[in-house]
């Protein structure tokens, strides 16, 4: 397969490269798009370097490319994917700029293949943080059908981008050494430090990750029915986002079934040891492909037996973004 990845030198570009390799892909020829501030830059892939391009209107004329990732942020993804799909190239996009379209699938492999494979050109990933809750709510969804999702997020800062994370590194050297620290990337400091969610606030008073969060949601499960209540935050934690959840069914589900269904879901890992007090961690989730999920335990202000809280972990460059988009292809080449 010929292949080619726009925003190759980010967070999400990056871990696409190693996910391609990792998965043996079978890739005939891989050409790297970046802005033209990376001129010059090489990546490896397969211990070869590649060099990464400035991208321009003209790249995809007759290139020939099978598929073509997009992880370059909105614009970039509005402006140059639909002339790579109109140059015969599958487009599957990491940014949010598909996402809420009618004809654009939000391909999570594990939950609607079927949607995925129904494509017409563009595949949209999620939101990396609606990933990780639907991978860790929708066997559960199967088992008693969900009303209602309260979810608090613990957001990992390279979630906000390669210079994000330069940033936190940055700040944890200035923070050991004693020095003030001055925000540059982030709104506000990130050591010794938890805050809303750097997205805009909309006027209902939501950020836009809470927003995604809620639509996106529905859209990967297919059902518009289920209400979500989200509050996002990002901590000083480097890579994996964790989430708080609690639902509520439309049935009772005991924490027996939850844990059944959850320790046969694929891309699901339970990790929920009591006597250990060990849970989903972000240090476990880190560089791993399974989203964890532990805490089961019923919600005893629902006395019905139709609440469950939990907690999820996942990685969110690789299962929330660079994972899943190479899970998208493997769904077509079948
Ligand atoms: N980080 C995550 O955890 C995560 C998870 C899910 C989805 N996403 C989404 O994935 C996308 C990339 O995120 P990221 O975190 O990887 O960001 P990032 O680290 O800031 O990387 C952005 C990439 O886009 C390139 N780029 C920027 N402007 C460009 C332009 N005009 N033309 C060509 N390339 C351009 C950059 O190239 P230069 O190096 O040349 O500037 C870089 O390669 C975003 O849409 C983001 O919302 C991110």
């Amino acid at each position: 397969m010929n292949i080619a990845i726009v925003g190759a030198t980010g967070a999400v570009g990056h871990e696409l490269v190693r996910v391609l390799e990792q998965r043996r892909t079978p890739v005939t020829s891989l050409r790297l798009f970046a802005s033209e501030r990376s001129a010059g830059a090489t990546l490896a892939f397969r211990h070869t370097p590649h060099k990464v391009e400035p991208l321009t209107i003209d790249v995809f004329d007759g290139a020939g490319f099978d598929f073509v990732f997009f992880s370059a942020g909105a614009s970039v993804s509005r402006e140059f994917a639909p002339v790579a799909m109109r140059s015969g190239a599958v487009v599957i996009d990491n940014s949010s700029a598909f996402r809420m379209d009618a004809d654009v699938p939000l391909g999570v492999p594990e939950i609607n293949p079927e949607a995925i494979r129904a494509h017409r050109g563009i595949i949209a990933v999620p939101n990396c943080t609606a990933i990780i809750l639907c991978m860790a709510v929708h066997p559960l969804h199967r088992l008693g059908r969900i009303r209602r999702i309260v979810v608090s997020t613990y957001q990992a800062i390279s979630g906000a981008g390669a210079r994000a994370l330069a940033e936190l590194q940055e700040q944890t050297r200035q923070a050991a050494a004693g020095q003030s620290v001055t925000p540059k990337v982030l709104p506000h400091p990130v050591i010794h430090n938890v805050f809303s969610h750097n997205t805009a606030i909309g006027p209902d008073g939501y950020n836009g990750e809470e927003t995604k969060v809620v639509q996106e949601t529905r859209k990967i499960l297919a059902d518009e029915a289920i209400l979500v209540s989200p509050t996002c935050v990002r901590v000083p934690v480097p890579r994996a986002h964790a989430e708080s959840i609690n639902l509520t069914f439309e049935r009772p589900v005991t924490v027996a079934q939850a844990r059944e269904a959850l320790s046969r879901a694929a891309g699901v890992r339970l990790v929920d040891d009591r006597e250990r007090n060990t849970f989903p961690m972000p240090v476990d989730a880190s560089g791993g492909d399974d989203v964890l999920v532990g805490r089961i335990r019923e919600d005893l202000s629902q006395p019905d037996g139709r609440g469950l809280n939990l907690f999820a972990c996942g990685d969110q460059l690789r299962k929330g973004a660079a994972l899943d988009a190479v899970q998208i292809l493997e769904v077509l080449r079948d």
